[in-house]
């Protein structure tokens, strides 16, 4: 069982210490139980180096505990005071361009500088003694987005040290590392680890068995500097530790940093993300302005889960405009109570706003809270008061069960075909996500699977597209798999180093299937498939003994099979993957709707959720074919169908 609990972002240090108690009592009448703090004020418990003020801490803790709040307390690792520069003159991030990226907002840090990391330490271990133990103290937060506004990758001086140290460790020798990027092209090759530069600047394009392992290594600093704080903190607290994640980062491998905590987060800015992040059309944008994406939320749920290995929070909800898009549009009425109802469906333990009020200064000053910045209610603050009503804040449930369909998602394939997508518009995570998306419009629960998978019990369905290598674990659990697993487009098509492989891929067992070549297409030129809908994107010219199911427009295999392995010869566009998709759910046993664009389906142990994203009211009864359900569901409503 896990227990539902909502809270809010709170910044103390922002307001007048005679304001923090009546704060704490209208979040407490909310219904709010969590409150999280501190995880930007380094300026204000360190102003001079050494010079330590944790009293106002103190305080703001206790005002705040003793009104009934339970204290989420983060590192204030993302935002080093001024000072902290004149210290360490060279500890800023470095751009692509080789530009340092300076003081004036946050994140100004790179994650090799060992420097920074030993300060970063240091008031981890102030904070953690002092807290580590209070009655008050629920969770604690490291540092803040990993990798937002871009840091994750660092072309830095302190960077480059690193990297050929690292590269040094996993080659041992140069001409190791030479053999394995194939240096002997274009006169690559490397008399010592002291001549290799990062992978920026180059004439063209650097060599993507270069760029992969930089990644690999950038990935593996957000790793380290995480675990530091996180060994720092067990040695103080019992407390569980989380970090809260973004939506659609890929820079870093998030199952590997999860590994080292007690439970995953999220932020969630649904109405930020439609406009920043999603690669749809002006039509879907316009149809979803003010609700939000119908999937990119669930995905990320869903991603999260896996990632925090069933417990996950959100730990920033939008709750009306926000500052940083494009366009800064507001939520429809329910739309707050139906983003929280969402991520409670999929297994979240708690859901988190952002922020209590908002801010009268500084870069977020027209982010909107739950409060005004004259302390009047916003809009959101009675639709959260009612979504705490309505569970009873604190509620016991059931943890998620195990979904049917199994997708794949990978962040080492995200940086591999980065590095050479080989036409515009290939992009891993968008053609995992379209595949979610898929499943999604057919009324499916999803489990996301790490690439380590070496389990696939009870997954009548797995996906892997696009999955640049096949871990040895998820080889063996295919193989001894009997549910079928759908592979491809350019699934398994590389070595770990980034090379062709000798036999070309997939070489799975038990689907003989090679790829001949493959072509990349205009958006305008979508390759037709026989059965309906296209090849967009991408697709591939196959060879082998596996059967052809289903072809192209000009004859080739579009699908391939082999006994309960499926393999996709492209990329397909949106009404071909409903439709392929909606084939194989059937014949795994799972009954596939066809959903309308803005309805969404989630079940629990105990329920379905049905959500309706859509700026209209939809026939529910007859889209669900269930005509125990009401005959329509208004627009950013939701209903909950008790299971029987
Ligand atoms: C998040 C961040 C918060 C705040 C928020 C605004 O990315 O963690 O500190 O900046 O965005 O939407």
């Amino acid at each position: 069982m896990i227990r539902r609990s909502l809270g809010v972002c709170y910044y103390p240090e922002h307001w007048p210490e005679e304001q923090w108690a009546d704060d704490a009592r209208r979040i407490r009448e909310t219904g709010l139980t969590y409150v999280r703090i501190g995880e930007f004020a380094w300026s204000r418990l360190e102003p001079k180096p050494g010079d330590l003020r944790f009293d106002w801490l103190d305080r703001a803790i206790e005002t705040l505990g003793v009104a009934g709040l339970r204290i989420v307390l983060g590192t204030p690792t993302a935002t080093p005071p001024r000072w902290m520069l004149t210290k360490h003159p060279d500890m800023l991030p470095v751009d692509r361009e080789g530009r340092p990226r300076g003081f004036g907002s946050r994140r100004h840090y790179c994650f090799s500088h060992t420097g920074y990391r030993d300060e970063a330490a240091r008031i981890t271990r102030l904070i953690a003694e002092r807290y580590g133990r209070h009655p008050h103290l629920a969770a604690w937060q490291t540092d803040n987005e990993y990798g937002c506004h871009d840091t994750t990758l660092s072309y830095s001086p302190a960077a480059r040290t690193g990297f050929r140290r690292w590269l040094g460790e996993r080659y041992g020798s140069v001409e190791a590392l030479n053999a394995a990027w194939g240096n002997v092209f274009w006169s690559m090759e490397y008399g010592s680890f002291e001549e290799i530069d990062l992978p920026n600047l180059t004439v063209t394009e650097a060599n993507p068995s270069h760029r992969l392992d930089f990644s690999r290594y950038s990935s593996d600093q957000v790793v380290a500097f995480n675990r530091r704080q996180v060994d720092i903190i067990r040695a103080y607290s019992d407390a569980p530790i989380a970090h809260n994640y973004m939506g659609k980062v890929v820079e870093f491998d998030h199952y590997r940093v999860g590994a080292d905590l007690d439970i995953a987060s999220w932020d969630s800015y649904p109405l930020g993300f439609l406009e920043d992040r999603v690669d749809e059309g002006d039509e879907w944008k316009r149809a979803f302005l003010r609700q939000g994406d119908p999937d990119f939320q669930a995905f990320h749920h869903d991603l999260y889960r896996a990632v925090g290995r069933g417990r996950w929070w959100v730990m920033e909800q939008q709750p009306g405009p926000v500052n940083w898009a494009p366009y800064n549009p507001a939520p429809l009425p329910g739309m707050v109570r139906l983003w929280s109802w969402e991520a409670f469906a999929h297994g979240a333990e708690a859901v988190c706003y952002f922020r209590w009020r908002q801010a009268p200064m500084a870069q977020e000053q027209m982010h909107a809270g739950l409060l005004r910045p004259d302390s009047a209610d916003a809009p959101a603050l009675e639709e959260v008061a009612r979504v705490a009503r309505e569970f009873g804040n604190g509620a016991e449930v059931a943890e998620a069960a195990r979904a049917k369909v199994g997708l794949v998602f990978d962040y080492q394939s995200a940086w591999a075909w980065a590095a050479q997508p080989q036409g515009r518009g290939f992009d891993y995570f968008r053609l995992v996500f379209e595949t979610y998306r898929g499943l999604r419009r057919a009324g499916l629960n999803v489990d996301i699977l790490p690439p380590g998978t070496d389990d696939l019990a009870g997954y009548a369905l797995t996906l892997a597209p696009g999955l640049l290598t096949f871990s040895p674990p998820l080889r063996k659990a295919i193989a001894a798999h009997d549910g079928l697993v759908v592979l491809g487009p350019r699934t398994g098509s590389r070595t770990e180093n980034f090379a062709i492989l000798p036999t070309l891929g997939p070489a799975i067992d038990g689907l003989d299937v090679r790829v001949a070549y493959v072509e990349t297409l205009r958006p305008d030129a979508a390759m037709p498939l026989e059965g309906g809908g296209a090849f967009h994107i991408w697709r591939e010219i196959t060879e082998g003994a596996a059967p052809i199911v289903e072809r192209t427009a000009d004859a080739a295999a579009s699908v391939r099979r082999q006994r309960n392995l499926i393999y996709l010869c492209g990329w397909p566009d949106g009404m071909a993957m409903a439709r392929l998709l909606r084939g194989f759910a059937e014949e795994a046993g799972l009954p596939a709707l066809t959903l309308p664009d803005g309805l969404r389906r989630r079940e629990t142990e105990e329920e379905v959720f049905w959500f309706n994203y859509g700026a209209e009211a939809v026939a529910l009864a007859e889209a669900a074919g269930d005509d125990s359900l009401p005959a329509h569901l208004a627009a950013a409503d939701l209903h909950r169908q008790p299971k029987r």
